[in-house]
């Protein structure tokens, strides 16, 4: 180890797991965007907040960068490692630590992945509802920095709604005990609610306490294949009204061209614009006759033209395969992705419009549509034509997002739903933030983090 600065970093923490291992480097200095050249200075993988503090305050000292490195599926560059800083990874910080049945409240450190907290709440009885794709690589300290949503928001909320404390060392090193589990606490602002999306530009969250629920009863899936946009919503609006709902998905014909291509069933023998994928608890024979009834109706107004339900837990499975295969069925394309949010009403308008402007200035891309449009959230991919230029492609997709930028200025939409700011999305952020807002952001960094060191480059 040859580089001063890591040579006083391990007399400080002797204990501390350091690397500089150059596959460790490129493994650790990414996410899944893929965009950018990882080149950090070392990865650390404390095993306790004392280290986190040390490397902090280290950090601080020689004015090296930190970033915080969860299971790194980000899509928006968030824990990219391109610029001599040091990672932190949170692999080895991944135990539970305390299970209270009486609070329903589950204390994990920030390593562990989503699935197992989702295993532990199932062994305890209950459910931790956050979920999606990612749910086996991802942990639970990124899914707090991006304030993660998913397949299950429609119900259950964001990640926000299930943190019930954090422990979070600050950009000096500082540790806080935000919250500690407390329903109730009329104290003054709430700062947990502030490190929650902050994308690791205020500190690191090194402990969580997350609430836990009761599961809900048995429910069905079912593929519903839906001719036009505009009846989209309209079979969104019953399914609310006449079914108890956990999910309400949708992708185009493009999305499910890929998803096949990868190795999914195809479930119908035609094709169609679009499908929804919806889940709904089916408790009894009057919850899945309601279903049934509310299927004939679709298909009665001309809103659905075929449908299958799921009758086993494997079924189930298959059908939601569809949809959650999208991601890595794209990823050998190298998608451009956007992942933006307009209010559920403006859903058909905001979609009509801007599948208007790509045909008309870009008919030669493949765009997917999916995503939760039951929260009105669309990701939109474009795929590189085979044949075109790869810097040509992405200065086109950058006018894509301009496009998308004006669309959803004109409809009160975001820029970004659920995929954070990170580096992708950092040029548009004034497209959804107000010059205020900006200028009371960089203050609120400046307070917590006054060297600039937490997660440099990233969302401001
Ligand atoms: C999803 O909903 O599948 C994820 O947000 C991932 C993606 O957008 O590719
Ligand atoms: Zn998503």
């Amino acid at each position: 180890m040859t580089d001063p600065r890591l040579s006083e970093l391990a007399r400080l923490l002797p204990e501390l797991k350091l690397s500089t291992d150059p596959g460790d480097l490129e493994h650790h200095g990414r996410d899944w965007t893929r965009r950018w050249t990882p080149a950090p200075l070392a990865i650390t993988y404390p095993a306790s907040i004392e280290e986190v503090q040390g490397i902090v305050r280290w950090a601080n000292g020689v004015g090296v960068g930190v970033v915080p490195s969860g299971g790194r599926t980000g899509l928006s560059g968030g824990a990219v490692a391109a610029h001599g800083e040091i990672v932190v990874s949170l692999d080895r910080m991944n135990r539970v630590l305390d299970f209270d049945p009486i609070d329903r409240i589950l204390t994990v450190q920030p390593g562990i992945a989503l699935e197992a907290v989702h295993n532990v709440a199932r062994e305890r009885g209950l459910l931790y509802p956050v979920d999606f794709a990612a749910r086996g690589s991802c942990q639970i300290g990124g899914n707090i920095a991006t304030n993660a949503g998913g397949i299950r928001v429609i119900r259950y909320g964001n990640t926000r709604q299930w943190i019930a404390g954090l422990k979070v060392v600050t950009g000096t090193g500082e540790l806080l005990d935000l919250n500690r589990g407390l329903v109730k606490n009329a104290s003054g602002y709430d700062l947990r609610h502030l490190v929650i999306g902050s994308e690791g530009t205020l500190g690191i969250v090194v402990e969580a306490s997350l609430n836990l629920t009761s599961p809900p009863p048995p429910s069905q899936v079912m593929l519903l294949a839906v001719p036009a946009m505009d009846s989209l919503m309209r079979v969104f609006a019953e399914a609310r009204h006449r079914l108890t709902l956990s999910a309400f998905e949708f992708f185009t014909d493009r999305a499910l061209h890929h998803v096949l291509a990868h190795g999914a069933q195809r479930p119908f023998e035609e094709t169609h614009p679009f499908y929804v994928v919806t889940e709904f608890d089916a408790a009894d024979e009057k919850a899945e006759a309601a279903a049934l009834s509310f299927f004939e109706l679709c298909l009665n107004e001309g809103w659905v033209v075929d449908g299958a339900i799921s009758s086993s837990e494997a079924q189930a499975a298959a059908l939601w395969r569809l949809r959650e295969g999208i991601t890595e069925s794209l990823a050998p394309h190298k998608p451009y992705k956007n992942d933006v949010s307009v209010r559920i009403s403006a859903v058909p308008a905001f979609m009509a419009e801007m599948q208007e402007l790509l045909s008309a200035e870009y008919p030669h891309f493949d765009v997917v549509w999916f995503g939760h449009i039951g929260d009105g959230n669309l990701h939109i991919n474009v795929l590189k034509p085979a044949d075109l230029d790869n810097a040509v492609f992405v200065e086109q997709c950058e006018h894509v997002t301009s496009l998308l930028v004006d669309t959803l200025h004109r409809h009160g939409g975001s820029i970004s739903a659920e995929h954070g700011i990170g580096l992708v999305k950092k040029p548009w952020l004034s497209s959804v933030r107000s010059e205020a807002e900006i200028a009371l952001m960089r203050g609120i960094k400046a307070v917590w983090d006054p060297n600039g060191i937490m997660n440099p480059g990233k969302l401001l």
